[in-house]
């Protein structure tokens, strides 16, 4: 079964070939990075437009790729939502397209969800619950206990920015380039994490994050530092402090759910400190720790196509019908 996946919920359009909801046939992703960067941040109206001009073109190229042709197609899934209202309408309009002349069924994939899904698709595998998993991106911070397919019980999410949006917003703030957590990465690469002491936000207090106060910690120690402040020092305390969070509050949760296999998703998944520190917390709990590989961190279409895979069974017959919605959450019904 081959199922093919369409992306547009931010700033890269993306078209996928899944066969069995493991095996990734072809993926490409057409990103607009490059168009965004000189306004720091994501466009709605701007993203909208590229994604039209780029999703019909990057559909003919996957199936040429793959030398599949749309006869062959089992199904077709789509993110309609969360996301930018106007970029997930052009995925889910050209989705409804394609299943209305196929004759295929259309299955709405939760595009969270699926950042969850991508790490056992890295693997070959199908999903395997329970499992704990931590989405960090540049809009979320989420942890969650996954008890089945399209069965969550979140344990904490942040009260304010995502962790992706801090190192955004720190990037901006000392003219790094964005998006900002490469940057701060890469910079960070030869600091010392522990010469600017930041601090642990919501340390003892349960589930819940919080990174606004980490960022105005930062500036604070930009302008009292001025022409003395390091900067790889200060971007790997900042991802040290990041880090750290994250392992005090997954330890937390493998302690009290008992659950044995941890998934990290989310382009901050990308971050080669917070991926360390998560390896040695799995270690320190016997827990199976399971990464998606760099391309299935960020936003792609092959992780949609291995979730419509996954929870084909649930979705409504009358799905044709379902529509975008911008703040879906993980786990709640389809919208109509
Ligand atoms: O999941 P994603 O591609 O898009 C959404 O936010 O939904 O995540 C993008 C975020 C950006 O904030 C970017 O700065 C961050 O992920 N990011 C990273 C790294 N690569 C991307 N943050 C830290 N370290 C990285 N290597
Ligand atoms: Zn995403």
């Amino acid at each position: 079964m081959i199922t093919i996946g369409i992306e547009s919920s931010c700033d890269d359009t993306s078209i996928a070939l899944v066969e069995n909801g493991t095996r990734v046939i072809s993926s490409l992703v057409s990103s607009q990075i490059e168009i965004h960067r000189r306004f720091g941040g994501v466009v709605p109206e701007v993203a909208s437009r590229k994604h039209l001009e780029a999703i019909l073109p990057l559909l003919r190229e996957c199936l040429d790729a793959a030398d599949v042709k749309l006869e062959e197609i089992g199904q077709i899934a789509v993110t309609s939502g969360p996301g930018l209202l106007g970029p997930l309408l052009v995925g889910l309009s050209t989705a409804k397209a394609l299943a209305w002349y196929t004759g295929k069924p259309l299955i709405p994939v939760n595009h969270i969800e699926a950042h969850l899904t991508a790490s056992f698709l890295a693997a070959g595998r199908a999903p395997e619950y329970p499992y704990l998993g931590l989405i960090v991106s540049g809009g979320h911070a989420n942890l969650v206990l996954a008890e089945g397919p399209r069965q969550y019980r979140v344990l904490g999410q942040t009260v304010d920015d995502a962790p992706g949006e801090l190192f955004d917003k720190v990037a901006r703030h000392l003219k790094l380039g964005y998006p900002g957590g490469p940057i701060v990465q890469k910079t960070g690469e030869t600091g010392n994490n522990k010469r600017y002491q930041l601090p642990r936000p919501m340390a003892g207090k349960g589930y819940t994050f919080s990174f606004s106060g980490l960022k105005t910690a930062v500036m604070r120690i930009v302008a009292h530092e001025g022409d003395n402040l390091d900067l790889p020092d200060l971007c790997a305390s900042l991802q040290y402090a990041v880090s750290e969070t994250f392992v005090e509050k997954v330890g937390l949760a493998l302690k009290e759910t008992g659950a044995r296999r941890l998934i990290l998703a989310g382009g901050v998944a990308a971050n080669s400190v917070l991926r360390d520190s998560m390896q040695k917390l799995a270690k320190r709990y016997q827990a199976e720790l399971l990464l998606p590989t760099l391309h299935l961190c960020t936003d792609n279409a092959a992780m949609i196509a291995a979730h419509g895979y996954f929870t084909a069974h649930l979705a409504p017959a009358d799905s044709m019908l379902v529509n975008a919605v911008a703040n879906w959450e993980m786990g709640a019904p389809y919208n109509f």
